[in-house]
């Protein structure tokens, strides 16, 4: 082949799937899938871009979700802190991984700059690119998030949605790619785990108690909307008479440490600070809290899929379904709304319907996939 190849052939391909990864979430959403790739013996390659690199980011989960470590990590990307450099750092290692092996297709899951980085690597060298959670819209431009969706799904070729909400954006949006409904992956991932949940990390708190997690960067690098939100979980446990436990994500850590704080946080008295959990502990944690405030997406559907109220520290979430079936309250991070919405939801019924698919969804992908590849 030539040096200087930009684009690869069809001629150039090996029937051969790249699984493009690097991240907490996206290691849950695609541990089913790759499963799933390994129970039907599809050829299959794993490159972790290392934006996620603590321990209890990444290695954990890949021992919680039983998964074989990666054949390929990317160096460097931990240092790179703008979202440039380290889309760039990500792009340019996935490219000389996928010009060496020459896989027919490149799959993704979710949002983040990882799956951004993976997409356009496989499109730019002809390579057919896969989304896993495709069509996922806040439509909020103020989020990283929001804008690498939209990327990815405008340059995929296999479009994996979740549901009709996902669907119907994709049709308006009116993308190039084949859109197939598949149903939540992280369904897969939470049967994978049943029966294995460890509660240990919570066996020092007398139930009942909440659970919060935060780290959306809108929130968390805003002191005033950091502060007030915590404020407003503080007021609501206050209220119910409830303990909270807080899982700190490392950027929220850093920000708290980098707005001087931690003092402060560490003062409130409702609050207890952790460090984040594995996936078994997290789980074990969620599905025996009475309630859970969050800003992530993976914790609204796990919230959901336990049967755990949530209250949102967001303005919009993509899982409108969970807001419909009274699973899930926007609060934004409003210290009166927070409390409002704590107590509706503790007092709210738990016995709705989950609307994330049947726990089928990887297999659903993974039919595609061999459908692509021919075989
Ligand atoms: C990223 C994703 C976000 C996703 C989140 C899941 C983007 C734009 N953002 O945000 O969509 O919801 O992951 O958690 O891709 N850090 C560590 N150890 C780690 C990882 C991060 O210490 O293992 C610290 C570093 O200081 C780093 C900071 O956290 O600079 C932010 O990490 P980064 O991956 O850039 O963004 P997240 O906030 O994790
Ligand atoms: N999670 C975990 N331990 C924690 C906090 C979260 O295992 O301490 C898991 C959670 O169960 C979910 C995923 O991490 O599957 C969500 O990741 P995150 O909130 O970082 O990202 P998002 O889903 O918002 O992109």
């Amino acid at each position: 082949m030539a040096t200087d190849v930009k684009v690869l052939a069809r001629a150039d391909l090996s029937r051969l799937v790249a699984v493009v990864l690097g991240t907490r979430p996206g290691i849950v959403m695609l541990a089913p899938v790759l499963a799933e790739l390994r129970r039907r013996q599809v050829p299959h390659f794993v490159i972790h871009t290392g934006q996620h690199y603590s321990p209890n980011m990444d290695a954990q989960f890949f021992a919680d979700l039983r998964l074989a470590a990666p054949e390929y990590r990317i160096d460097g990307v931990a240092s790179r802190t703008t979202h440039g450099a380290q889309t760039a750092t990500m792009l340019e290692g996935i490219e000389t991984i996928l010009l060496e092996r020459r896989p027919a297709l490149v799959l993704v899951g979710g949002d983040a700059n990882t799956n951004l980085a993976g997409a356009l690597a496989a499109r730019k060298l002809g390579i057919a690119v896969g989304h896993i959670e495709a069509g996922e819209r806040s439509f909020d431009w103020s989020m990283p998030e929001e804008h690498n969706r939209r990327m990815i799904d405008h340059i995929s070729d296999l479009l994996f949605a979740t549901g009709e909400v996902a669907e119907r954006n994709l049709a308006t949006e009116r993308v190039q790619g084949r859109v197939i409904r598949t149903g939540n992956t992280i369904v897969d991932a939470s049967r994978l785990i049943a029966g294995r949940l460890r509660e240990q990390s919570v066996r020092d708190q007398p139930a009942p108690f909440c659970v919060v997690t935060m780290h959306r960067e809108e929130n968390v690098d805003r002191p005033d909307r950091l502060k007030s939100a915590l404020e407003g979980v503080n007021a609501a446990a206050e209220v119910l008479d409830l303990p909270v436990r807080f899982y700190v994500h490392p950027r929220t850590a850093k920000r708290l440490s980098q707005f001087g704080l931690e003092e402060w946080v560490r003062g409130l008295p409702r609050v207890t600070l952790h460090d984040p959990l594995g996936y078994l502990d997290f789980i074990g944690a969620l599905a025996a809290a009475c309630l859970v405030f969050t800003d992530s997406g993976g914790v609204q559907q796990e919230a959901c899929i336990h049967h755990v109220p949530c209250v949102t520290l967001r303005e919009n979430t993509e899982w409108t379904e969970t807001l419909e079936i009274g699973a899930n309250r926007l609060a934004g991070c409003d210290r009166e709304r927070i409390v409002i919405a704590a107590d509706a939801a503790v007092h709210g019924r738990r016995e709705w319907e989950v609307p994330f698919g049947d726990g089928r969804a990887a297999a659903r992908i993974i039919d595609c996939v061999e459908e692509l590849l021919g075989a």
